[in-house]
């Protein structure tokens, strides 16, 4: 039978995941990022479009070679009606504005999944698609399925790693068979998707928001560091120190405590994948750490980050941290805003998350959290449920689909 795949994006994930899918459904690639479709479709074909076709190879972490050809390279949304499947393989910041762009074309019954969705990215959906949210199904994956790379750009790709397993959450739940199947069936064999009870557990569990912030505040906040350019890069996860595990045990805990407060207030509503960050680690890392027994070895002794060094530009005198990396401007924006605005309608105290946030915030040059708030002015640039204006927990139940408290 037919299927319609929509890829949106155009970097590593979004250029693997066309490939991929275009090797057996039609599949349209879509970028709404400057003149990147049109670029993408030249590269693809060697600028001969309808002439010769020379598609798109990608290697398999199998050896396996997949060649295809996608129907389409665009950056026209209506192409969004055409689709049974949306795939969101690009960074989060981003996710928004393709849901706005597909808003008057989206078909009921699509199914729009983001990997990963990082936080509260069922609640943007829900604010973006506003009365066709409830005929469509969001899928949200706590991470990308595969490790992968460009190697020329828009023609050749390389999955180095596909996860075993992967979790991912349907809102509404009813859907979840259909849309969960569907998913399956495109993404092959591996990863085996694993269905975490609801998007709120997917959000709350993003370990991306504890561990990147976290040690980045915890190696360049002003207690720990003179402003100096530094003679060698140093570790980001090997170099975890005391200082660095109890700001991420501080983020961890809070967390937990809004995982607290939810549950206390709707009995029975299950965010068990929302575990501590020490949990996640035994989880997704077990047998790659020498020593798993703290938060801190578990990071320090995991053979998965020999080596790997903080985010560093060279500069005269040796390096200087990039406080513009990812690590702050994606997951504090999409990630800890996210937890830090459902906790302040839960009313529940974040004092470590304030302080990374409040680092973060300075190094960005934006303004997120003001005297206690999620009130700055660059706060719709964030997932804190405050940015779609829901400013109750009432509101923000309603807007998540969870069956709520009166
Ligand atoms: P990437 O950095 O290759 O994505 C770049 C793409 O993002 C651009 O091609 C463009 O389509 C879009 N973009 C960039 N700046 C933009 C802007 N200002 N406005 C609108 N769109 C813009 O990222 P990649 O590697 O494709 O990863 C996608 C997501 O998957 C990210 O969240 C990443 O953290 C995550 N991920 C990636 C893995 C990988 O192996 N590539 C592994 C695990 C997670």
């Amino acid at each position: 039978k037919g299927l319609t795949v929509l890829v949106c994006g155009g970097g590593n994930a979004a250029q693997v995941a066309t490939s991929m899918f275009a090797s057996r459904y039609e599949t349209y690639a879509i970028s709404l990022y400057a003149d990147e479709a049109a670029k993408w479709k030249k590269h693809m074909m060697g600028g001969r479009w309808h002439d010769k076709v020379e598609g798109m190879k990608l290697t398999l972490d199998t050896g396996k070679k997949l060649i295809s050809t996608p129907t389409d390279i665009s950056n026209d949304p209506s192409l969004s009606g055409k689709a049974d499947v949306i795939i969101l393989a690009v960074p989060s910041f981003a996710h928004g504005q393709y849901f706005e762009a597909f808003y008057p074309y989206i078909k009921p019954g699509t199914i729009v999944a983001c990997m990963p969705a990082r936080s509260g990215g069922d609640i943007l959906f829900a604010s973006k698609m506003k009365e066709k949210a409830d005929s469509m199904a969001f899928v949200g994956f706590e991470t990308l399925p595969w490790a992968c790379r460009f190697t020329e750009w828009g023609k050749r790709a390389t999955i180095l790693g596909t996860k075993g397993q992967i979790l991912a959450a349907v809102t509404p739940e009813s859907e979840s068979t259909r849309a969960i199947a569907t998913l399956q069936g495109l993404l092959g064999v591996y990863p085996a998707i694993e269905k975490s009870p609801n998007n709120l557990g997917i959000s709350l569990r993003n370990p991306g928001q504890v561990i990147h912030p976290g040690v980045m505040y915890g190696r360049w906040c002003a207690e720990k560091w003179d402003g100096k350019p530094l003679a060698e890069k140093p570790l980001f996860y090997q170099g975890v120190d005391d200082f660095t595990e109890k700001v991420l045990l501080g983020i961890s805990d809070e967390v937990q405590d809004v995982c607290r407060k939810v549950e206390a207030l709707i009995p029975g509503f299950n965010l068990k994948d929302a575990c501590t960050l020490h949990r996640w680690y035994l989880d997704s890392y077990k047998g790659q750490m020498a020593d798993d027994s703290t938060l801190k070895l578990s990071m320090n002794t995991n053979s998965a980050y020999i080596g790997l060094t903080h985010p560093m530009n060279p500069v005269d005198g040796g390096f200087m941290p990039d406080l513009k990396y990812r690590y702050l401007a994606e997951d504090v924006p999409t990630g800890l805003c996210f937890t830090r605005g459902l906790a302040e309608l839960l009313e529940v105290p974040t004092p470590t998350i304030d302080k990374v946030i409040t680092f973060a915030q300075e190094s960005l040059g934006k303004s997120f959290l003001v005297d206690g708030k999620m009130a700055g002015p660059n706060l719709g640039e964030t997932r804190a449920p405050q940015a779609v204006g829901i400013n109750s927990k009432e509101d923000f139940f309603k807007m998540a689909k969870i069956a709520c408290i009166g």
